[in-house]
């Protein structure tokens, strides 16, 4: 009851390239549905390269940023909005950290991934660029605002 006074947050999640090749779309689906998210958005996607620049925008005067822009780009991506309390924080720890030679055991790159330029999956880095995000690779028609049956855990 308390944590219902806590925000409702959303996130953008993306499996990116490598994790569609690798066949990792379902399991890293089922880390965010196991862990009692709700998703509100989801799409098979390739993008332009002036979609991928604008969402790293941030990046862009870094040395990697070209090949993360031919990454991003190189073939179907998975987006994925969720939504719940604490959700952007919570992903990120679920994802682990951006090295996944870093990342602990248990995390998603730290369970299947090896390298920075392929660690499989992106998640916002706060709430309001996850709205950004979201905003970027979503129309408002493809994000469906649903009430689960049994929204105990949400809350
Ligand atoms: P960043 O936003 O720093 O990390 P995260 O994805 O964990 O939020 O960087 C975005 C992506 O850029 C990162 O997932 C992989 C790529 N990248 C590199 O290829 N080399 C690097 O040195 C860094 C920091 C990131």
């Amino acid at each position: 009851l308390i944590a219902s006074l806590e925000q409702v947050d959303q996130t953008y999640i993306m499996v990116k390239p490598d994790g569609v090749q690798r066949g990792l779309v379902g399991e890293i689906i089922t880390r965010f549905e196991k862990k009692g998210f709700k998703l509100t958005g989801l799409k098979l996607f390739k993008c332009s390269k002036d979609l991928a620049e604008e969402h790293y925008k941030d990046l862009k005067g870094k040395s990697f940023f070209p090949k993360l822009i031919d990454y991003i780009t190189s073939g179907p991506v998975v987006c994925m909005a969720w939504e719940g309390v604490g959700v952007v924080a919570s992903a990120r720890k679920l994802i682990g950290s951006t090295d996944p030679l870093q990342a602990e055991p248990g995390t998603i790159r730290g369970d299947l991934a090896v390298q920075t330029g392929r660690n499989i999956v992106h998640g916002s880095d706060s709430p309001d660029n996850g709205k950004r995000e979201i905003g970027l690779w979503f129309n408002e028609a493809e994000l469906v605002h649903w009430t689960p049956a049994q929204a105990a855990w949400l809350r």
